[in-house]
């Protein structure tokens, strides 16, 4: 089986093909255009012009991913667009080229979620084309976190393409408060890896800005009896970008303090997470933790993260996909599609592009 796998759903357009082979799924190629040079100069990406790009890359992105599987279209047997969540326009380019291929060449269509492809980034071991190690496979039940430009959500997986979303973002996500914070210290985007780049030399103890804890206030039942709640796994980064803010209407913004705010603005969002991620632990119990998303390719991210799983639970795994599979890509599409298949190989036409889809 020869699946090519189509991403859209933001700033970056790309294709990849994944082929079933006796000893598991190897990834054939993945091509990813960034369209990072052309929003950078906005400070954000602008949904036209995305969409445009878009247009202009689809066709040699693809041809390339077949090239460099050493493919052609006839060969393939399947394609998973992404339809959502995303920018309409964005989504519109890949969902309508892949149908459009679906029809010409009679290919069945198995739309994919975005966030299950953050997902399934984990389960691509195969990224070099190697095998498929079947004792590397995150195994159930999972709890993942995935940070993303447009979402922080914590999700329990019981079996695969089930998931159940545990805590969330009442505000920005995590992705959108680096990038947030990178426009307020007048850094270029996207702020997540300009951020953590300025944190490497700053002091991460200079500015203190408070972890934001949505636990509900212990309360007395109607027997008097104090009550606690469960520890909140909802997150909120709003205050922490207004914090900085008013931080810096206060300091005078030299290389210094951009660097110390950097790092200390950065400690702050990863306790954040960290602190949800083991409560998740710590009540569900997974064999496995996955983290993934954009932010995921945050250097201090993944080692607090995996020194603090093992310290508070030393039978979870931890894993999190290699840096170039953390930010969008087609080969997360289609290792969710690859799943999907299995599960039931019968192609669509009948949907459209979904921006505020949902994981469910
Ligand atoms: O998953 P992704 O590529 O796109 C969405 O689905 O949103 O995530 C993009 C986000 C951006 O907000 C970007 O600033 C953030 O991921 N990001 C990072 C890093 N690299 C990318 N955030 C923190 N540290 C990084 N190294
Ligand atoms: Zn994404």
């Amino acid at each position: 089986m020869n699946i090519l796998a189509i991403e859209s759903s933001c700033d970056e357009t790309s294709a990849a093909i994944l082929t079933e082979k006796e000893e598991g799924v190897v990834l054939l190629s993945n091509v990813v255009s960034s369209q990072i040079d052309i929003h950078k100069e906005y400070g954000g990406v602008v949904p036209e012009v995305a969409a445009r790009a878009h247009i202009e890359n689809i066709l040699p992105v693809i041809k390339k991913a077949l090239k460099d599987a050493k493919m052609d279209l006839n060969e393939i047997d399947y394609i998973t667009p992404t339809y959502g969540p995303g920018l309409i326009g964005s989504l519109l380019v890949g969902v309508e080229t892949a149908k459009s291929l679906s029809i010409s060449k009679n290919i069945p269509l198995i739309p994919i979620n975005h966030l299950e492809g953050h997902l399934y980034a984990n389960f691509i071991y195969t990224a070099r084309g190697s095998r498929l190690k079947a004792q590397s496979m995150p195994q159930f039940p999972i709890v993942a976190l995935i940070v993303s430009g447009g979402h922080t959500i914590l999700i329990l997986m019981k079996k695969h393409l089930e998931y159940e979303i545990i805590g969330k973002t009442r505000d920005d996500a995590a992705g959108e408060a680096f990038d947030k914070v990178a426009k307020i210290l007048g850094l270029g985007y996207p702020g997540g890896p300009i951020i953590s780049q300025l944190a490497e030399n700053g002091n991460e103890n200079v500015y203190e800005f408070p972890i934001v804890d949505l636990t509900k206030k212990p309360y007395r039942d109607k027997n008097q009896f104090l009550r606690y709640p469960e520890p909140s796994l909802d997150f909120s980064f709003s205050g922490l970008k207004t914090a900085l803010l008013s931080k810096t209407k206060t300091l005078n913004l030299t290389p210094k303090t951009s660097e110390d705010l950097a790092a200390s603005f950065q400690k702050c969002i990863i306790d954040n997470l960290t602190q949800n991620s083991l409560r998740a632990i710590e009540k569900h119990k997974p064999k496995t933790f996955i983290l993934s998303g954009g932010v995921a390719a945050n250097k201090a991210l993944r080692s607090k993260l995996k020194k603090e799983v093992h310290r508070v639970s030393p039978s979870t795994a931890y894993l999190v996909p290699q840096i170039s599979l953390c930010t969008d890509n087609a080969a997360m599409i289609g290792m969710a599609g690859y799943y999907h298949i299995k599960k039931d190989p019968r192609g669509t036409l009948d949907f459209v592009s979904v921006p505020s889809l949902k994981l469910s």
